[in-house]
């Protein structure tokens, strides 16, 4: 599997699905506004190309931003206090720490060279224009361009408008054939009825329905689909009532926003009533879905299930529904202009909260397939998944959060999604949503108790071991009144935890010790059992109790080979490798750090990557490699800053730590040492994990 992508500098741009066309002026405009401006907005109506536009823009600037172009798309979005989180998801950043999420974000930009696309911002325009000054303030080699139906209204913005696609006749020495919109038209056409061809006999009215639709993208697409059952100048015809209708009601000449309200409505009538209803309810979807998921939420006695697939393949006929197909399987995505149209007919059928409420429940019963599964073999097909579901994970959230009646199910789908948050680099978001939704549940209850605990393992991962004893302690007394046993066996588990981050290890070692003694017939592995025994072995070698430590560690990895469990895993290769160091085995202490770094790369696991570094510091140190063990160090320091409290605050490793840095410096002389360090600073974790995993072939030598 590929790396996550915040590790790689070049970006995350989607891929282009369809041929472009078109455009020469105005992408010249835009690369001249951008080497002029810091912020370019790119205006427009709906469906007239502004994110396409955008996107091709980027593909071709992509080369000139050393540290790559970045794509985030708020289109769903509907908070506008999730937009810095939205963003800062895209560029894959670590969200560890408990500092404010535009603390992290600015200074993830830092002084890296690279452009930020911020699409579909109309709806959070004020949100977005805070950010984005805020962003252009502190970072000053950082582009954004952002697309919008209005400007973000700052001091210094370009503003482009994108005005729709050149008509037949705008310019009267063009040849129709190399007009803009005839060969949109002709493209689309193309992939609807396959021997197509623009020729004398069709150009005529080809020409005629691109400027009945006024130019727009969106509209000349819709059109295009009609060809599988009808000619050109059918449609034409067909068309040319629809207008003579709405001109005739509104005594003007058609706005464009008309034309493209015709246009999608007659795509509307074009579908069969059930396509229609299907369409409707698609829309509480945010970003992309699954069949799967269209059934479960969609599917009704109007619609059966069995019908949804037929229905789903018809919209994408019908170019309403977009395919996306990758290594990890088929998603669906409908149009933004579409799906606003999609739920304005939900709004009318009064179906809308019932949908919501179907999502919620298809989100929560994922995250609890989720959560079960997270032990065994497929845990990297739930952490892709869970990645993919994330925008519309925050809309069942922001649902449940909302609705009167609903805000326990919040509670229970935030619980569940305890590994979302605590192994996939979503702590800080998690972390917000659990206080939210604690909040809003104060009666004492098992979801609580559930939610607690969860809170406490969040706010660990962020290096807040106050904030997480806190909430164990506050788990623990409400789980004795509820009489939930597993809660209060899982609060002793994180107040272990946090003791162990707070270096107190005797405490950290009774109450991991009683999670363990009590875990010890339960199924139920993560995050209780496993993790309380690698954080044991980890008092353990603080102590010097290698011995006791290593054995821990060598049976719980037997567990996890049978169970093809990997997060904790690694880990416990991590924990073992400080046992080794300890011993002074420095070949196999670095054998187990590096398989734990390995591991590591598969999930967004920047915390446990940064923490397997630092052992492996003190490894290349121990091993009198000390250039690279300060290449390492220089790297920690700087990757440290954005993934959240350096070594998490815990004493046990701080203390190293500073003990490697010292006879590094010893070793080298201060200069060297410098130079080293530096060199390492400039590495960005994917960089510095291919380092310390023997990647490179420049060790030192
Ligand atoms: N120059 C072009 N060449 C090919 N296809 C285009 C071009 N411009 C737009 N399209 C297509 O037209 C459709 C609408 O474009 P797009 O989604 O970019 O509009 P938009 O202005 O971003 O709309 P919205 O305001 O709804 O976000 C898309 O399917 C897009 O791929
Ligand atoms: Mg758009």
């Amino acid at each position: 599997m590929a790396t996550p992508t915040g590790w790689r500098r070049e970006g995350n741009l989607p891929a282009e699905l369809t041929s472009f066309v078109g455009r020469t002026r105005l992408l010249a405009n835009l690369k001249r506004h951008l080497g002029e401006s810091r912020l370019v907005t790119v205006t427009g109506i709906g469906g007239v190309g502004k994110s396409r536009t955008v996107l091709r823009l980027a593909h071709q600037v992509r080369a000139q931003y050393e540290d790559g172009v970045w794509f985030a798309d708020l289109a769903r979005l509907q908070d506008s206090g999730m937009v810095r989180h939205t963003i800062a998801s895209a560029l894959g950043i670590a969200d560890q720490s408990s500092r404010a999420a535009s603390e992290t974000l600015s200074e993830w930009v830092g002084d890296r060279d690279m452009l930020l696309i911020i699409d579909t911002c109309e709806h959070l325009v004020q949100g977005c224009a805070e950010l984005v000054e805020e962003l252009l303030e502190s970072n000053p080699r950082l582009k954004v361009l952002a697309t919008s139906r209005q400007s973000l209204h700052l001091p210094y913005e370009h503003v482009v408008p994108v005005p729709p696609l050149q008509v037949p006749g705008d310019d009267p020495a063009e040849s129709l054939f190399t007009n803009e919109s005839v060969q949109l038209f002709a493209a689309r056409a193309g992939a609807v009825v396959p021997d197509f061809v623009l020729d004398e006999r069709n150009i005529g009215a080809v020409a005629e329905l691109c400027r009945r639709l006024d130019g727009i993208p969106l509209a000349i697409e819709l059109a295009a689909v009609r060809l599988r059952a009808l000619s050109v100048e059918q449609i034409v015809e067909l068309l040319a009532d629809r207008f003579s209708l709405l001109a005739g009601a509104s005594r003007t000449a058609l706005p464009r926003h008309q034309t493209l309200r015709a246009a999608i409505g007659w795509s509307h009538e074009l579908c069969d009533p059930a396509e229609r209803l299907l369409w409707a309810r698609l829309s509480v979807f945010a970003g992309d879905f699954e069949l799967d998921a269209a059934r479960f939420v969609c599917a009704d006695e109007r619609l059966p299930a069995e019908r949804i697939t037929d229905l789903v393949t018809g919209l994408v006929e019908k170019s309403v529904l977009l395919i996306r197909s990758n290594h990890a399987g088929v998603r669906y995505k409908l149009i933004d202009t579409l799906a606003e149209y999609g739920e304005e007919w939900l709004d009318k059928l009064g179906e809308r909260e019932r949908m919501r409420q179907q999502h919620l429940d298809y989100y929560l019963a994922l995250a609890q397939r989720g959560e079960d599964a997270w032990s065994g073999p497929r845990q990297i097909y739930w952490f892709v998944r869970m990645r993919q579901e994330h925008d519309n994970v925050r809309v069942a959230l922001e649902h449940a959060l909302r609705t009167p009646g609903s805000a326990a199910q919040a509670l229970t789908l935030l619980s569940s999604l305890w590994f979302m948050w605590v192994c996939c680099g979503f702590a800080r978001e998690g972390r917000l949503y659990l206080e939210r939704a604690l909040h809003a549940n104060p009666g004492v209850s098992k979801e609580r108790c559930k939610a607690l605990w969860v809170l406490s393992y969040v706010r660990s991962a962020q290096g807040d071991s106050a904030g997480a004893l806190e909430a164990a302690e506050q788990c623990s007394s409400e789980a004795v009144r509820v009489g939930d046993s597993k809660a209060v066996i899982l609060a002793s588990k994180m107040q272990g935890t946090a003791a162990l981050l707070q270096g107190d290890l005797q405490k950290a070692s009774a109450l991991l010790g009683v999670a363990i003694e009590f875990n010890t017939d339960n199924k139920e592995l993560n995050p209780g059992l496993l993790p309380a025994i690698v954080e044991l072995s980890l008092v353990l070698s603080s102590q010097g109790e290698l011995y006791e430590a290593e054995s821990l560690l060598v049976d719980c990895l037997q567990v996890f080979r049978e169970r093809g469990e990997l997060w904790v895993s690694s880990y416990a290769q991590w924990a073992l490798s400080i046992t080794r160091l300890a011993t002074r085995r420095t070949s196999q202490a670095l054998e187990s750090a590096r398989e734990g770094v390995r591991i590591k790369r598969y999930f967004h696991d920047t915390l446990g990557t940064l923490l397997g570094l630092e052992t492996m510091a003190r490894i290349f140190a121990a091993d009198e490699q000390f250039e690279t063990a300060a290449k390492l160090l220089g790297a920690l320091q700087q990757n440290w800053r954005t993934a959240g409290l350096p070594m998490l605050g815990a004493p046990f490793l701080t203390g190293d730590h500073e003990r490697c840095i010292k006879e590094c410096q010893k070793a080298l002389g201060e200069a060297a040492y410098r130079a080293a360090f530096d060199e390492g600073a400039r590495l960005d974790l994917d960089e510095v994990s291919a380092l310390a995993l023997g990647e490179l072939d420049t060790p030192d030598a």
